[in-house]
């Protein structure tokens, strides 16, 4: 063998050496979508994807992405969330949501540094999962000035959990607690002390409107002429007064606050309060615009720890807004120079201390709209805002009014109402006193059909759930 030959050999073999000096390339890892890693969301809900991780990623930085973030996005740090804002017609977007729940599939990926990667299915849906009593406390989101209110019948353990203000839809209405003149159902008294027991402030809902009220208060004001003769409205006045001393004395220090008077107005009211009051109110027929100085002051000197109430729906309109302005300012300028006050009341002290926004919206309701109220009742010094009966249709008014079935879209657009408005009453944090909802699940609602609330008939949370509580500030 030469020494060139023995060269060549030498040099193959150095380089067969060398080759296997060099590390292999590594194989990626893919770790694919299977059935443990498929995550359904409710729209607006997130998940820590974190919490799924197979044990080869663990402990190593993780790169996070998704292929269709307008639909699910995922932080840098790996939680998901179903951010939808309407879903196809092929996603199931325009079918009616009783017919199913519209869904969408984005694939959500986890890469490590060194090239592991693990994919999760994330279904978003409109689907109600999680149940109410898994959630934690609503009531425990707001600060402890702000009440978390519902209505109810009694204290059950839903409520308990997760609101702290309870109204009765109905029980305490003037048809039901005074079906005759001079004399009372007190049935509501159990409701009352039921409530005060497992911790609300109890609502009282409502003592003089045009509507649920019994025949011997519809009869004072159809007998009375028009305008009504000093001695009808001597009677009526009478009347009034006694009604209201009756009930506020009987439920005294139990009452956090009174829904005084109800709906006076309507709609594009005008703008000279005293004469744009509801014609159906009898009190209004028989006393005149008298009677809501008189019956506010009744209420007042029958329990003066209550707060309270003017309330009204429509409130976002600003007709209705302006009217209700200048009466409670009306009212609350003649009780501070009248004398009229309880003994040894602060002479500061406001008459009408709140105003209630009832707050039955639409989808098509703007948010602006409630802004611009609440903008207006703030230069109202001293008085509280209370939202008294939320809930949202998820759908327009003309929808709703000609019968039309809620879309999964619907669902979607009533949760970023929800969100807005949320958004809205945060930013009046300092005036607002109480949100209640009317109603816990869509099926107990007075305007069912539109599913109007927060949980479903199952009493599951709806993606109008995660946008209202996603709109909630973290620290206030
Ligand atoms: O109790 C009777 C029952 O005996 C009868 O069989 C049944 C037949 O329809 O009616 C029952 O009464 C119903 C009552 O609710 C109790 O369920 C009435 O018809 C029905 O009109 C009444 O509706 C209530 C509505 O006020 C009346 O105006 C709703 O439940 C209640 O949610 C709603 O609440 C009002 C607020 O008080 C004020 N703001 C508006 C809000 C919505 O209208």
């Amino acid at each position: 063998m030469n020494i060139k030959r023995i060269g060549i050999i030498l040099i193959i073999v150095l380089f067969c050496f060398g080759c296997k000096l060099q590390p292999e390339p590594e194989k990626p890892v893919v770790i694919p979508p299977d059935t443990s890693t498929v995550v359904i969301l409710t729209v607006g809900n997130n998940k820590d994807l974190n919490t799924l991780l197979n044990d080869e990623m663990s402990g190593k930085t993780i790169t996070w992405s998704s292929e269709n973030t307008s639909k699910v996005s995922v932080t840098s740090d790996g939680v998901a969330t179903a951010t939808i804002i309407s879903f196809s017609v092929a996603e199931g977007g325009s079918k009616k949501y009783t017919e199913g729940p519209a869904k969408a599939e984005v694939i959500i990926t986890a890469k490590t540094s060194d090239n592991i990667t693990q994919k999760f299915k994330v279904i978003a849906t409109t689907e109600a999962q999680e149940k109410i009593m898994d959630l934690p406390p609503l009531k425990d989101r707001f600060p402890s000035k702000i009440l978390l209110g519902n209505i109810g019948n009694s204290a059950s353990a839903t409520l308990t959990r997760h609101y702290n203000a309870l109204t009765s839809e109905n029980s305490m209405k003037p048809n039901a607690i005074a079906p005759n003149q001079g004399s009372y159902n007190w049935s509501s008294d159990s409701f009352v002390d039921s409530a005060i027991a497992s911790g609300f402030k109890v609502i009282g809902h409502t003592l003089l409107w045009h509507s649920q009220i019994p025949s011997w208060q519809t009869a004072i004001g159809a007998s009375a002429s028009s305008p009504p003769t000093p001695e009808q409205k001597a009677a009526a006045l009478d009347a009034m007064k006694t009604y209201i001393t009756d009930i506020v004395t009987h439920f005294k220090g139990r009452i956090y606050s009174w829904d005084v008077l109800n709906e006076a107005f309507p709609d594009n009211p005008g703008s000279t309060w005293t004469s744009a009051i509801r014609q159906e109110n009898p009190w209004f027929k028989a006393i005149g615009s008298d009677f809501v100085y008189e019956g506010f002051l009744a209420a007042r000197l029958a329990d003066p720890d209550a707060i309270l109430y003017y309330n009204d729906f429509n409130t976002d309109q600003s007709g209705k807004a302006t009217i209700i302005y200048n009466m409670v300012n009306a009212v609350n300028q003649k009780y501070l120079t009248s004398g009229d006050k309880p003994e040894g009341e602060n002479p500061a002290r406001l008459l009408i201390e709140g105003i209630g926004m009832q707050e039955h919206h639409n989808a098509g309701v703007s948010a602006g709209n409630i802004r611009n109220t609440l903008t207006k009742f703030r230069q109202l010094t001293g008085i509280k805002v209370s939202v008294t009966e939320l809930d949202v249709l998820a759908q327009s008014w003309s929808e709703y009014s000609s019968n039309t079935a809620v879309t999964n879209n619907g669902l979607i657009t009533q949760a970023t109402k929800y969100s807005e408005y949320m958004t809205v009453y945060r930013d009046f944090a300092d005036i607002i006193e109480r949100i209640t909802f009317w109603g816990i699940t869509d099926n107990q609602s007075w305007r069912s059909r539109a599913l109007p609330l927060l949980f479903d008939k199952d009493g599951k949370a709806k993606p109008a759930y995660y946008k209202f509580v996603g709109a909630i500030p973290t620290t206030w």
